[in-house]
């Protein structure tokens, strides 16, 4: 293998999720650059099917209270679990939400489109870990709630994929083993 191949395995290989995220968050620039690698991922006929919004400082309490009334409108009445979820984007310091905004294309279904906003995201992740941060990709049946979509602008057929905490990492976790392909690849036929 050459030595490209190897870092780049290396990198991919190393990066890992945390909760544990804490200040500072990446840079209005290092983040920018996040995203500028997320652009690049495959996207059939070039459709940009991507958006991306961030939430970061107080706008956290507010996004807090969206999470909950979202709750509400389902009908959870539970005061400990609309606490939970007040407080969960208080997790990070920033909060990127990943969304697929459709393109009516009649060869590009939607599935390709959401898979293509999906290498995006790993793509940004990858680059979160390069900067010297971490991250979580979390999503949870909430994305799909009416009223996160309408607090955020976004149209119905707009698709939340995730919601990536980003932040500082306050502890060092082991680079994974590397995995075997094997049971995963084999040649047909
Ligand atoms: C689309 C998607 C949604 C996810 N949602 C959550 C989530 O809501 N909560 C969570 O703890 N992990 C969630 N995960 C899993 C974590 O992001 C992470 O990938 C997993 O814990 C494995 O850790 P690793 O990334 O270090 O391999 C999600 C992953 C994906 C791809």
């Amino acid at each position: 293998m050459n030595t490209k191949a190897e870092q780049l395995f290396e990198m991919i290989n190393a990066r890992n999720s945390d909760g544990s995220l804490s200040d500072p968050a990446p840079s209005a620039d290092e983040l920018a650059f996040a995203i500028q690698a997320g652009l690049t991922a495959p996207d059939h006929h070039r459709l940009q099917p991507w958006r991306f919004q961030t939430v970061q400082g107080d706008a956290r309490i507010k996004m807090g209270e969206v999470l909950r009334q979202a709750l509400v409108a389902r009908g959870e009445t539970d005061e400990d679990v609309l606490r939970k979820i007040s407080t969960q984007p208080l997790r990070a310091p920033l909060i990127l939400i990943c969304i697929v905004h459709p393109q009516a294309h009649p060869k590009v279904p939607v599935q390709e489109q959401i898979l293509s906003t999906g290498a995006a995201v790993q793509n940004i992740l990858l680059m979160i870990k390069a900067l010297g941060y971490g991250a979580i990709w979390r999503t949870g049946a909430i994305t799909e709630s009416p009223v996160v979509k309408q607090a955020f602008g976004l149209a119905e057929p707009d698709i939340i994929v995730g919601f990536v905490y980003i932040g500082s990492l306050s502890r060092e976790i082991p680079t994974r083993a590397r995995i075997s392909e094997d049971g995963f690849l084999k040649e047909w036929p």
